[in-house]
């Protein structure tokens, strides 16, 4: 069979690289970077780490206005299509390069997989939001992480062909986390100890477009008065600059540019908390058993929030503040993301599904 698989964000690399070592041992992969994220440190250094395969296909889309990116990717990847004609088309998550690529397959009448499928935050005013349900919508096989995307999925009435399979960076946590204790030095070089430091990061545009929001977590981060350390993704680093905040930040926590996945993995593992409005980022604290305090009013992630490892604050002040000083997470943990081997399993069913 040949796969096609479309990635072109940082947490798709993380995302891609334990099933398409699966995928490749049975089938013909096809890899489509659509060059969404470009920097070494936000692209080129985790297909390296995590040794993925050379993509085929590198469109350098780069960044731009939502219309302007996902249309220039719709635009290359309906051509890659119509050139290599695969079996299936295999899109990851919820940013613009998986709606380009649901679209493109779609409308082609492609079958396509949708691998976290089924998430919702019900929040519209997020662009991943109106990603995943589109996506989710036009998918042919839907592999969730969760029992929640089983039946959010089921009350739009997408009930055929889905599966719950696990999450798969949990695969991705098993393979490298042993690697990231022995390997990653992060934690010398920042000069910081196990348990005796934050870890945050920030991303969100609700949190970084907005003015108010992102002086709000600033602040409080600020006045927890702990050793935080910081990567700074670069949408985030533009809006510091852009409102002056860039050198009190600098010069108060530990600011740092995004680093790669075997020095998240130790940064996460032995951090005392994790702040963040990352998606990946909560999911991760939660299987490293780390409390997790989210920097925004909701989360696709629910379960770690009921299962009592992460709670929601928002962008508010004083709640991070409050939280920094008395969430501590739980003793005990259901497991809700599975074992760790959504990719074989995900492989089992492609196997299995291949007429549909
Ligand atoms: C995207 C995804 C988001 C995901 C995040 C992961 C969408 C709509 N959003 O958000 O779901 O959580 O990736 O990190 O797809 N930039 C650089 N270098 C890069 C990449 C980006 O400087 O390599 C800067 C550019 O100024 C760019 C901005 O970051 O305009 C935002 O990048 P973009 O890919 O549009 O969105 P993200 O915020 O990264
Ligand atoms: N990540 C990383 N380096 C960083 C920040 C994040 O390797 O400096 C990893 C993180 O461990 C997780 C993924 O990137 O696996 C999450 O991606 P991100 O926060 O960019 O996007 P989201 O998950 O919110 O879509």
């Amino acid at each position: 069979m040949k796969i096609l698989s479309i990635i072109g964000a940082r947490p798709q690399f993380i995302k891609c690289a334990p099933l398409s070592r699966a995928i490749r041992k049975e089938h013909k992969e096809i890899l489509v970077h659509t060059g969404q994220h470009y920097d070494i440190n936000m692209s080129e250094i985790f297909l390296k780490e995590l040794k993925i395969p050379e993509p085929d296909y590198n469109l350098g889309i780069g960044s731009g206005r939502h219309g302007e990116q996902t249309g220039k990717m719709l635009l290359e990847i309906e051509k890659i299509l119509l050139k290599e004609k695969p079996d299936m088309v295999l899109v990851y998550g919820d940013t613009n390069s998986t709606l380009a690529g649901s679209l493109a397959a779609a409308k082609l009448q492609l079958k396509l997989i949708h691998v976290e499928a089924g998430l919702r935050s019900f929040d519209r005013s997020m662009p991943e939001e109106i990603n995943r349900v589109l996506t989710d919508h036009v998918s042919n096989l839907l592999f969730c992480p969760t029992k929640t995307a089983v039946q959010n999925l089921k009350k739009e009435g997408i009930c055929k062909r889905v599966y719950n399979v696990g999450d798969i960076m949990l695969d991705s946590i098993v393979y490298n986390q042993r690697q990231a204790e022995k390997k990653s030095n992060i934690l010398k070089e920042l000069g910081v100890s196990p348990k005796k430091y934050l870890l945050a990061t920030i991303h969100r545009p609700a949190n970084t477009d907005s003015r108010e929001n992102l002086i709000s977590i600033v602040n409080a981060l600020f006045d927890v008065n702990e050793t935080i350390v910081f990567p700074i993704h670069p949408r985030t680093e533009k809006y510091l600059r852009q409102y002056g905040l860039w050198e009190t930040l600098t010069q108060k926590i530990i600011a740092i540019p995004p680093v790669g996945y075997l020095d998240m993995l130790k940064l996460e593992a032995n951090a005392l908390k994790i702040l963040t409005d990352s998606g990946g980022v909560q999911k991760e604290a939660y299987m490293l058993g780390v409390p997790c305090i989210t920097i925004r009013e909701n989360t696709e992630w629910i379960e770690t929030v009921e299962d009592g490892w992460n709670v929601l604050v928002g962008a508010n002040y004083e709640q991070i503040v409050n939280s920094v000083k008395n969430f501590c997470g739980c003793t005990s943990k259901k497991n809700v993301f599975g074992t760790g081997d959504a990719s074989e399993k995900i492989c089992k069913i492609l196997n299995s599904e291949f007429d549909l």
